[in-house]
Formats: C-alpha cells, sequence, structure tokens
C-alpha cells in the first residue's frame, strides 16, 4: 500500500485518540452499523482531501466499512494528526498521504497521490481536490460521478466554477445542511478557536479587547463564546445584515482601522483575502496577538508582515513574534493558517459527528442518484438532514413533541385566519 506519513510508530497513540472521538460520535457510528450491512458504496474508490484528524478517521472507517476503497490527503498543511495518520495507515489499511508542517509541493504531491488511485468520488474541504481535477488532471473526468464539498470557502469556489460552466460533475454542499453550519461553523469553531488561541499563547481572555472579523455562523460562535470567557468583544463586518445581527447581538461594530488601534487579540472569518493589512497592522497596540480561523491563509497580510518587520522568532510553538521598527511586537498564531486546527485539535467530535455523517449519507446519495443529477452543486437532500438530527436527538436521549392530525391540517390549510 502505498502512504507517505511522518511516523508509523505513532500508531498505537493514534488509535487511542480516534476511541476518544468515536465516543462522541453517535450518528456516524449508527451509520456505520448500518453500511457494515448493506455496503452502500461497494467497490466505489473515494479520495478524500480534508483535515487528517480523529475525527475524519472516523469517516474513513465509516466509508470503508460501506465498501468503498477509501484514501486521503490533507485539506490544509498544518492540521495534519501525524498519529491519526499513522493509526488509518498501520490499523485500519487505509492510505494516508499527509504531514503536518509539509510544504506546499508536497501538500499538491499528496493530493496528485490520491488522484492517481483514479476516484469515483472526491470529497473536498476547500474544493483544492476539485480545483486540481478540472485544471490539471482531466482525464480523470470520466471515472467521476461527483464530489462533496465541507466547508463555507468550498462551495462558494464551486458555485464559481459551476457559473463558469467549468464544473464537470455534481456537487453536495455538505456545509449547506442544516446539521452542519449550524453547529460546526457555530459551536464548532466557536470553541475550537478559542481553544487554538489558548494552547497556543496560554494568555486571559477576561478583561480583553477581542476582535472578531466577520460575523457568518463562525464569527457568531466565535463571538459569542469570546464574551463568554469575559472578553469586551467587537466586531468587523462589510455585510450590513450580519453587522446589524452583531450590533442587536449586543456587539460593537466598528471598521477595522478602528479596532486595530484597542484591540488584544484578533481573529479573522471571514473567507476573504486581505482583512488584516500593514494600515492595520501598523496600528496596532504593543502586543496585539493575531489569528484568522477561516479556511484559507489569506485573510491576514503576512507577506507584508514578513517584509516590513525588524526582527521575527519563533517565541512558542507555532507563535511567531514580529517586531517592527517602531519596537511593537505583532504575535501571529499559526502562520496565520486556520488557528482551530494548527495549534488545536479542529472541531470537538460532537459536532464533527454531524459533519461527517452528511459526508457519509453525501457519498451514498451519489452512487445513487448522480445518474440524475447536472454539474451543479446540490443541497444535502432535507430527508438526510432532518434524519441526521433525529439520530443527533435520540443519541442525546431527547425526546420531543409530534404534531396532533388536528396540527397537521392546521399546518397545512389556509382557511383559518382572526
Ligand atoms: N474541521 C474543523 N474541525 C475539524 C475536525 N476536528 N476534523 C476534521 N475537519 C475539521
Amino acid at each position: 500500500m502505498d502512504f507517505d506519513i511522518k511516523d508509523k510508530d505513532l500508531a498505537s497513540k493514534g488509535a487511542l485518540r480516534m476511541e476518544w472521538a468515536e465516543r462522541s460520535m453517535p450518528v456516524l457510528n449508527t451509520i456505520r452499523e448500518r453500511f457494515e450491512r448493506e455496503k452502500p458504496l461497494k467497490g466505489i474508490r473515494i479520495s478524500a482531501c480534508l483535515h487528517v484528524t480523529t475525527e475524519t478517521g472516523v469517516l474513513m472507517k465509516t466509508l470503508v466499512a460501506g465498501g468503498a476503497e477509501a484514501n486521503i490527503c490533507a485539506s490544509n498543511p498544518l492540521s495534519t494528526q501525524d498519529d491519526l495518520a499513522a493509526t488509518l495507515v498501520v490499523n485500519e489499511n487505509i492510505p494516508v498521504f499527509a504531514i503536518k508542517g509539509e510544504n506546499r509541493e508536497t501538500y499538491y504531491n499528496h493530493m496528485r497521490s490520491v488522484l492517481d488511485t483514479k476516484p469515483n468520488i472526491t470529497m473536498d474541504d476547500g474544493a483544492d481536490l476539485v480545483t486540481e481535477v478540472l485544471t490539471e488532471r482531466k482525464e480523470l473526468i470520466p471515472n467521476i460521478i461527483g464530489s462533496t464539498e465541507e466547508t463555507t470557502t468550498g462551495v462558494i469556489r464551486l458555485r464559481a466554477m459551476a457559473k463558469d460552466n467549468i464544473l464537470q460533475f455534481p456537487v453536495i454542499a455538505v456545509n449547506d445542511a442544516n446539521t452542519k453550519h449550524f453547529f460546526d461553523n457555530r459551536y464548532g469553531t466557536g470553541q475550537s478557536t478559542l481553544d487554538g488561541i489558548i494552547r497556543a499563547t496560554n494568555r486571559l481572555l477576561a478583561g480583553s479587547v477581542f476582535v472578531v472579523s466577520g460575523y457568518g455562523w463562525c464569527g457568531k460562535g466565535l463571538a459569542s463564546r469570546a464574551k463568554g470567557m469575559g472578553a469586551n468583544v467587537i466586531v468587523t463586518e462589510v455585510d450590513p445584515l450580519p453587522a446589524l445581527e452583531a450590533v442587536m447581538d449586543g456587539f460593537r461594530v466598528v471598521p477595522m482601522s478602528v479596532a486595530a488601534k484597542i484591540g488584544n487579540f484578533f481573529c479573522t472569518v471571514t473567507g476573504n483575502k486581505g482583512v488584516i493589512r500593514m494600515e492595520h497592522i501598523n496600528a496596532m497596540k504593543d502586543g496585539a496577538i493575531i489569528s484568522n480561523s477561516g479556511h484559507f491563509d489569506v485573510e491576514i497580510d503576512i507577506e507584508s508582515l514578513e517584509k516590513e518587520v525588524k526582527n521575527k522568532r519563533e517565541i512558542r510553538d507555532l507563535v511567531d513574534e514580529y517586531t517592527m521598527g517602531d519596537g511593537r511586537r505583532i504575535v501571529v498564531i499559526g502562520g496565520g493558517r486556520l488557528v482551530n486546527l494548527a495549534t488545536a485539535e479542529g472541531h470537538p467530535s460532537a459536532v464533527m459527528d454531524m459533519s461527517f455523517a452528511n459526508q457519509a449519507l453525501a457519498a451514498e446519495h451519489l452512487v445513487n442518484e448522480a445518474k440524475n443529477l447536472e454539474k451543479k452543486v446540490y443541497p444535502v437532500p432535507q430527508s438526510l438532514d432532518d434524519e441526521i438530527a433525529r439520530l443527533k436527538l435520540q443519541s442525546l436521549g431527547v425526546d420531543i413533541d409530534s404534531l396532533t392530525a388536528e396540527q397537521e391540517e392546521y399546518l397545512s390549510s389556509w382557511q383559518f385566519g382572526t
């Protein structure tokens, strides 16, 4: 079996950590049990480009249980958990091509390696794999029945491809399922981003000024959790509607030029580039700590910072301190790559449970329905989203009411009014 990982000897540690994650993933475990019996993915080759974490390990096991031949590369050079990569190779026989800290060339080589297996389905977190297929590996297109996409940034890219008529197969936008973004993007990003910032710096959030850039689902989660830790949260936005939501959620909303002067912590979660630029960094206080939890490392202009800095040193693991000409020290975590995976372990398993249940069911849906789908971006069918919510509630031991016949009739009628 071909693979490229850091160290096979890390497998036993990875196995324990995956077992721990699995315990908080009851929905995916239920799907895995059914997959084991029914083998809905039998004979299907799946190449995934996802963050190589313990939760992703449980997903890979689920796909294999369903009969798939699955392999994986990393969707970010810094997010791989090397022990998990080792256990997938050693104990699960799943080819992994991912090493934490790999450079850009290795990152793309790893992507090429999974594509060499001629997948029928690709799974992306950021749309890099689909982009590689559509630009460099067009010969693979006839084998591909469809793809799935995990994250907001990837869905935006894929919609742009569909608009430009270059998408060559259907894609299921897992991100857009309610059981994905309501929970993963909000509670997952909220908790794991703070986790990353705290593990990297061990700084106190209480009483600090914490600037959140972007008030989408991820920004909402992050702002609410930072507030819960006692920070004074400031939000920056470019879109009037989320800005208004932030105001009514009780946050101060100001332009970045204002926030830059008062923030102690800055975290970008916009999905856009150049959110924190030199004009902002030059206004920041000594000791300001900057990080990004958006998908790509484009939100902070590190390139310009690198050019203007007087001195740079790694003061803690994955924490760079930049000393500016005027003596101010600006701190950047994880090189501007997503902080929740670079310096923590990503979202907790309990939310990834639903995200990856969507991935597993989306793969099954593609096997059954791809022939009826066009070269477009599709939502996860509502029935699958509802099923995942139902299973999650069940696993939490939460019962809910059902509609009475009278209520059903009322909801489907228009005659009853004032
Ligand atoms: N994205 C965010 N958190 C993640 C995790 N724990 N595993 C895989 N992908 C993630």
